[in-house]
């Protein structure tokens, strides 16, 4: 069993979080009457001015398609976007921004890490290593090559409610079979941070490749991929303060450079004849098409933003969050919690006794709380924990202590009425 050892503790640092507040107009209003608590941030954050600004200024001023044009707009325009590239590898730390490719989200890119990487390096009989608290997103693109390739899926198990990975079953999973370990830093169901530096490493000493999942830690707290030492990793736009349809895969570039491409088309290309094409090298190769302009501008400015707070100050405002609102939910009767007791990233799942958790999330919803109910795209490992959903409050940094007591209040609320 693991307990987080991945994210270093933060220096204090103070912070006006309720000031930071009033970069996000959306949070400043009510819903059904009552002010709105927006508490689905695992699904998707909330954006700050600036990013709404960089997307306006960028479609008022300098829109034009990138890499074709040799006129003023376009080359502005593609400035920008290359911009967003070298900015994205200096939010993970990758050595260059030729490590970074755009994609739609992390769906998409471990999709194209599945489809590009996948059939040239595995055969029958090989394994890919998962765990059991995978989002369908690293778990189902890695089914669909598993029937491909002939190879097969084997999982590092959960321990119950308290969602630890169990390590002690590491080194017997851990065989010569296995030739892509794909792992989840932050579970976006159970909110446990996995120690994925160490998970790499005893990877590597196998010559394993290594894939992390870092929708829910790359906006949250630090993440560097020198130091986590993974091959690829992959995370969205939209749950970091950025736009909807912009994701980020990184790969290291010895493994992007030995790829085929994905998908083909327009920008992708060096030279097209009738019979044969070739390629650009990565990143290029792996964006066919009009990319997505103003999400990387947006993107951008999303990055800057969040490293203007500080990410290890962001953390420490999640955890305190989370385990406030933990503590205060543990002291109800009839509440079942999931996740780990101490270390949890800012999620908290739960489930109250005879209540459906869609019916807590509706009564919430009705009191200006916006929670989810449901699987939460974790199927597998819900129902390995004995149950078909539950009802999760995920944080963020303008979230706060205030607006915990009164989600805390609302349970009881919902408590009551269904005890009739
Ligand atoms: C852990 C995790 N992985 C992957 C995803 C998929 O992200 P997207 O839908 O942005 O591609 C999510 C989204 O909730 C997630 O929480």
């Amino acid at each position: 069993m693991i307990t987080d050892t991945t994210v270093p503790a933060a220096p204090k640092t103070m912070i006006d979080w309720q000031k930071l507040r009033a970069d996000f107009p959306i949070l400043h209003q009510n819903v059904h009457g009552h002010p709105l608590i927006y508490f689905d941030n695992a699904a998707t954050s909330q954006k700050p001015r600036v990013v709404l600004d960089a997307l306006r200024t960028y479609y008022e001023r300098d829109n034009a398609n990138v890499h074709r044009g040799i006129h003023e707009l376009s080359n502005r325009a593609t400035g920008a976007f290359e911009a967003a590239r070298a900015r994205s590898a200096k939010f993970i730390n990758a050595r260059t921004a030729d490590e970074i490719v755009f994609t739609r989200g992390t769906t998409e890119s471990i999709n194209l890490v599945a489809a590009a990487w996948g059939p040239k390096n595995l055969k029958p009989g090989d394994k890919i290593l998962l765990t059991e608290m995978e989002h369908h997103s690293n778990l189902v693109p890695w089914q669909l090559l598993a029937e491909r390739s002939g190879a097969k899926l084997v999982y590092l198990p959960v321990t119950g409610d308290e969602g630890l990975l169990d390590l002690s079953k590491l080194d017997s999973l851990l065989t010569r079979e296995v030739k892509l370990f794909a792992m989840v830093h932050i579970s976006n169901s159970l909110g446990t941070v996995n120690p994925v530096d160490e998970l790499c490493e005893r990877a590597h000493k196998l010559g394993i490749v290594t894939l992390v999942d870092a929708a829910q830690s790359a906006g949250h707290c630090p993440v560097d991929v020198q130091q986590i030492g993974c091959d690829f990793l992959a995370f969205s736009g939209h749950k970091i303060c950025g736009p909807t349809g912009i994701g980020i895969l990184y790969g290291r570039q010895e493994l992007l450079e030995a790829m085929p491409p994905w998908q083909g088309g327009g920008e992708m290309i060096l030279s097209v004849d009738f019979h044969k094409t070739s390629y650009k090298h990565a990143p290029h190769r792996f964006e066919a098409g009009t990319p997505d302009i103003s999400g990387p501008i947006g993107l951008h400015a999303a990055m800057d933003y969040l490293d203007g707070i500080g990410r290890e100050n962001i953390f420490r405002h999640d955890q305190e969050l989370a385990a406030y609102a933990y503590d205060q939910l543990s002291r109800l009767n009839g509440i079942r919690l999931f996740g780990p007791k101490t270390g949890r990233a800012g999620v908290v799942s739960f489930l109250l006794n005879d209540v459906h958790a869609h019916d807590v999330v509706t009564v919430a919803d009705q009191r200006g709380v916006a929670l989810r109910g449901g699987h939460h795209c974790t199927q597998p490992l819900l129902r390995k924990l004995g149950t078909e959903s539950t009802a999760r409050a995920s944080f963020y940094f303008y979230n706060t202590k205030a607006e915990v007591d009164r989600f805390v209040n609302v349970v009881r609320e919902v408590q009551k009425f269904f005890a009739g």
